[in-house]
Order: structure tokens, then sequence, then C-alpha cells
């Protein structure tokens, strides 16, 4: 290493020879002023928020309504994961699947090895430890980011355990390091002056399955830079519990505690922005007295069989990434309760008292305020426009600590045993309220012919229904045929097969309305989830699976009609019928690797329409 080319900020933290070496080599390529080892401390991020109040990026909010927040704003082009951008380079592009973008990694090592060069000039590159999971668990699994982001690293420290206890679990030298290397792609010149949100209109989302590498360049924004999230705890990490027999998912966890303290605990796969977080974080409505929903996760489970042959899951995070625009005390008093102090929020308004507002958090907005790009907004703009004073994908970074509905076990070095997946997407028409499949491999085929209308956590067209396989589209770090047969595989390890169910919170009626209140009362449908697990409540058979009678479900403190209840589980044949033409697609797209299993599913299911 030519360390005449940078000022170390602090001597390594770490013993281990290779992570050193690596460090070397990487600030060889991307030449930054200076390289700071991150100690995770207190006093240490306290000193990065300044840093970035100082340079623009943060404002800090009013200390008396928001204790410890900072705000930031980001590019405007640079407000989402860029699905186009992101790359799986295996060996062989068969191995990554007609649902992710390929490039020979060969090639595609080149071409960073060349934008990386030079990226970090005028920079810190922060040599960033992190541990997915709790220190120690045995399902967890470590990384180290170097990154040229403050941004990145402050909100890294909310969403993962990192800092000098993860140094010393490298130094043991036991578990493998996944490198990470990240640089927003804005070298500085000699006495240029940097921009609050440094970015690069190129941007490269790049993962290396086989070597479980991470490059990502040219975005600051959450999924695309906190590279534990997206690219580590599902991209790469799915890659490593095929191959260990595990299962890296994009689901919430929940335990869900009855009145008897019975608990059960479930884990649910919607798409990116479909209410993970306040699925997650439910509060039972009146008539569930005694009826408890605890949270262990709102996005990720790394679930793995234990020893008997239960299923067990963690969460990898350490904090909540979620959508702002829609959370309130109304919708989710949790989140609301978790984000009220040390939280970063990115692309929201910003109040004239120093608070923060987004569209849906009250019901009368602020007569004023700067909105997600720093421009004036008013209601009155706003009606105007058409412009949001929040960007939708606004988003909050909390700690996970501060939810008033943490599990007791959230932290459990072996995880909380999973009896049931649920999917779901946004569904305006074709799928009920809630429905259980027959058997394993039935879950299986729900959980991967799910569809969703598109929203604005990726870039790109919104509310087209797209195929998005267990939530896990822009997540599977390899062939997609391949995880459905990984996902069937899985059951032979199990002594007790979860059930598998699918719900759908946005059918609408022909007018456009939705049919299903949602939110609390999704509670009504997730007890009789639980109760079908515990062997305890009816069902209906149809064509597609198990439903609830109207009678099957708690509706105490709720008038619901029941002529909607079943218009919200109707089964339509000629809806289905189109809906089985989408899953031939996908498996078309799919068949050179699609278990058949899938094609026989699809078989029985169009013999029962
Ligand atoms: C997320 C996403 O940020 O899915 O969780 O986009
Ligand atoms: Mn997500």
């Amino acid at each position: 290493m030519k360390t005449d080319k940078i000022t170390p900020v602090q001597t390594p933290l770490t013993t281990n020879k290779h992570l050193i070496r690596w460090v070397e080599k990487m600030a060889d390529l991307c030449q930054p002023a200076g390289i700071h080892w991150i100690d995770g401390s207190e006093a240490e991020n306290d000193w990065l928020c300044q840093k970035l109040v100082d340079g623009g990026t943060f404002t800090r909010l009013n200390e008396e309504l928001w204790p410890g927040c900072f705000y930031a704003r980001s590019a405007p082009n640079d407000v989402a994961r860029v699905e186009d951008r992101t790359f799986i380079c295996s060996l062989s592009k068969d191995n990554a699947g007609p649902t992710n973008n390929w490039q020979d990694p060969f090639v595609m090592r080149r071409k960073l090895k060349q934008i990386f060069k030079g990226s970090m000039r005028g920079r810190t590159m922060y040599v960033l430890p992190f541990s997915m999971g709790p220190i120690g668990s045995p399902m967890s699994q470590i990384g180290v980011q170097l990154t040229d982001s403050a941004y990145a690293v402050v909100n890294m420290r909310i969403m993962a355990r990192i800092g000098k206890a993860v140094f010393a679990e490298i130094d043991k030298d036991v578990k493998r390091v996944v490198p990470c290397l990240h640089s927003v792609g804005a070298p500085l010149a000699p006495g240029q002056q940097d921009v609050p949100w440094p970015c690069n209109d190129e941007k490269y989302i790049v993962h290396f399955p086989e070597t479980r590498e991470i490059w990502s360049y040219g975005s600051g924004y959450g999924g695309n830079a906190l590279l534990g999230k997206k690219c580590f705890a599902l991209r790469i990490a799915s890659n490593i519990a095929r191959d260990e027999g595990w299962m890296a998912e994009h689901m919430l966890i929940v335990g869900v505690e009855s009145p008897t303290h019975e608990k059960t605990y479930v884990a649910a796969a919607f798409p990116s922005a479909c209410g993970k977080t306040n699925f997650a974080m439910m509060i039972p409505p009146a008539g569930f007295e005694g009826w408890k929903v605890w949270t262990v996760g709102d996005d990720i489970a790394w679930i793995k069989p234990d020893a008997t042959g239960q299923l067990r899951a963690i969460n990898p995070e350490a904090g909540f990434f979620g959508v702002a625009p829609g959370t309130s005390a109304k919708t989710n008093p949790n989140a609301m309760a978790t984000l009220a102090k040390n939280t970063i929020f990115t692309n929201v308004a910003l109040t004239p008292e120093g608070g923060v507002w987004w569209e849906g958090m009250t019901d009368t907005p602020p007569a004023l305020c700067l909105d997600w790009r720093g421009e004036t907004w008013t209601p009155e703009i706003g009606k105007i426009t058409g412009r949001p004073a929040a960007h939708p994908n606004g988003r909050f970074t909390a700690p996970a600590s501060q939810c008033p509905t943490m599990d007791e076990a959230w932290e459990a070095p072996d995880g909380v045993p999973i009896s049931a997946f649920i999917f779901g997407g946004r569904r305006p028409t074709t799928m009920p309220l809630v429905y259980q499949a027959f058997n394993w491999s039935s879950g299986v085929y729900i959980g991967a012919t799910m569809g969703s209308e598109t929203t604005a956590a990726a870039g790109g067209a919104l509310g087209k229904v797209r195929r998005d396989p267990m939530a896990m589209l822009p997540f599977c770090g390899y062939h997609m045929g391949d995880y459905f047969r990984h996902w069937l595989r899985m059951q032979r390890d199990l002594t007790a097969t979860p059930r598998v169910f699918h719900v759908n919170w946005f059918r609408k009626d022909a007018e456009g309305k939705f049919l299903w209140p949602g939110y609390s009362e999704n509670m009504r449908v997730l007890k009789w989830i639980v109760d079908r697990v515990r062997g305890r409540a009816l069902g209906k058979e149809t064509p597609i699976g198990w439903t609830p009678h109207f009678d099957d479900i708690n509706w105490k403190g709720l008038e619901f009609p029941r002529a909607t209840f079943e218009t919200l589980q109707t089964v339509d044949r000629a809806q289905w019928k189109q809906e089985v033409m989408g899953h031939e697609e996908l498996f078309l797209a799919l068949h050179d690797h699609l278990p058949a299993e899938m094609i026989y599913e699809r078989e029985l299911l169009i013999c029962r329409l």
C-alpha cells in the first residue's frame, strides 16, 4: 500500500490481516483523503452527525420536539432502489436467471475497477464492520462496508450492530466476512466545495454471489447504500442460505400473544411499501382485549431449521428503514413512538419549527413547510402543482429498540419458532382477503406466483401488477426457479411444517373503494390464521385453498357487513383464469429451472377452477 497517499484517521481496529490488506487495496484503488475505522461509539456518531450538519447533508431537528433526530434531503435522482442498475454477476448467466440483470463477473470487475478508481478523492473512507443479527448469534453474518458516505455510516449504525464488538468477532476468525465496497462516486478536486448529497448519475449495485462480494457505486440512498440490508441480508444471504440449507426472506416477523399468553410466531412476505412495518407493529382493535402483537422484525427474516426440525427465525437488522408517508398515530402508533427520537428522516418535509411532516401524518397539513426538494410548500401549492410535500418513498431510520412492541425474544441468538408463513400483495381484484394453502407445495406455489401493484420503493411505473415471487423479485440473488426448488426442499428437514396463507388488504369494489379497512382490523385475519395453525378454526374448501366462513372470524368491535365479507372472499373463476395465465407467463420465463411441483400445482389449480 502506498501509505503516503492517505492520512489514516486511526490505526486499524482489527488484527485480521486479510481485512487490513483488503482495506489497503481498496484505499489504493479509491484514493480517499483518509481512512477512519469505525468504533461505533456514541462520541464518534455525534462527531459524524455534526460533520453531516456542517456539510449541509443533515439538519438538526428541534431538540424539544424531535430529540436526537436529523433531517436529510437526497438528490432528486437518488430517491429509491435502482433495480435496472442492480446486477447479479454469477459466473454463469444461467445461475442469475431471467429475473436478475446479469453481467459477466470478469467484465464487471474490470468496469468497477475503472469507475472506483479515485472515486473517493477528497473524502474519508470509513471502515464499517457490521453484524447482521445479534453479535455472536450462530445465525448472524458479518460484513465490512468501506464507504465514503458518513450518511451511510450513521444510518447503518441504526440498522445493524456495528463497531468494535464486530471487529472483535472478526478477530476470532470463525466467520467469513462479506466485503462491501461503497462509493457515492463523487470525488472532490482540491478546494472543490462539496454538495449536501453527493452521488453520481451512473449507478452500479453489484453482487458477486460466488465470492460473496458487494460493490455499490453512485448512490447514497438506503437500499443502494446501506449494504447490510438488501444487498447482503437478501441478495448475498439468499445464496449463502441456499448453499447452507436455510432461508433469507423479505419477511416481517411477529409474535401473536393470546389472552392465555400462548405465543405464535408468524413471518409474512409483502412487497416493498405494502405495509410490512404496519403489520409488524399492529395494535389489535377493540374486541381483542388480551391479544398482543409483538414485533421481531419488519423487513427481513433469516430462517433456519433447528436440531429438532423446527424452523426458527431471526431479524438480521437492528432498526427500521420505514416508508414515512401514510405513517401516523392512527395507522401505526408504535412506529410513531419508535421514530420520536434518535431517528434520521430522509426526503420528507421540514416544518418551520424544525420538525418533520409527510402526507398522512396528520389530517391537516402544516400551513407552510419545505418539501423534500427544499422548495416552499403549502397545501395550496400542493393542490396546484399536485406535488406532495414528502417523496412517496421518504423514509425514517429508527432504532428497533425504541419500538414499544419489540418482542422479548427479538434478539434471541437462536431466533423464534415460526408456525406460519403469510404472503400478500396489493391486488385490487381477484385475491380474497385471506386463504390458506392446502399444503406446503401449494403454499410454495402461492408464494411463487404472488403478484402486486408496483410502488414507489423502486424506481419505475406505479400501479401495475407484476409477479413478485415471495416478495423477492428484486432481492433473490440467484435463479428464481432454483429458489422455488430450495423452498420445496426446505420441508424435508422439518418436523413441523409451517402453514401457508395468502392475504390481500387491498381488494377494491367496482367504484375503486377499498373493501377492507386494514391496519388494526387485520388482526381479525391474523387471529384466524393463528387459530388455523393451532388447529382450532374452521375453514371452507375452495378451488384455491381454505377460506374462513364469516362466522369463523371474530367480528367483536366491528360492524362489518356479511355481504361485504362475501365480496371480499369471492373466488371469481373468470378472474382466476386470467390470474393463472399470469402464472404461466412467469413459469415460461423460468421454465428450464422450474421444479415439476410448480407445474403440477398449476395443473391442479386449473382443474379445480
Ligand atoms: C425496503 C424495500 O426498503 O423493500 O425495505 O424497498
Ligand atoms: Mn423491504
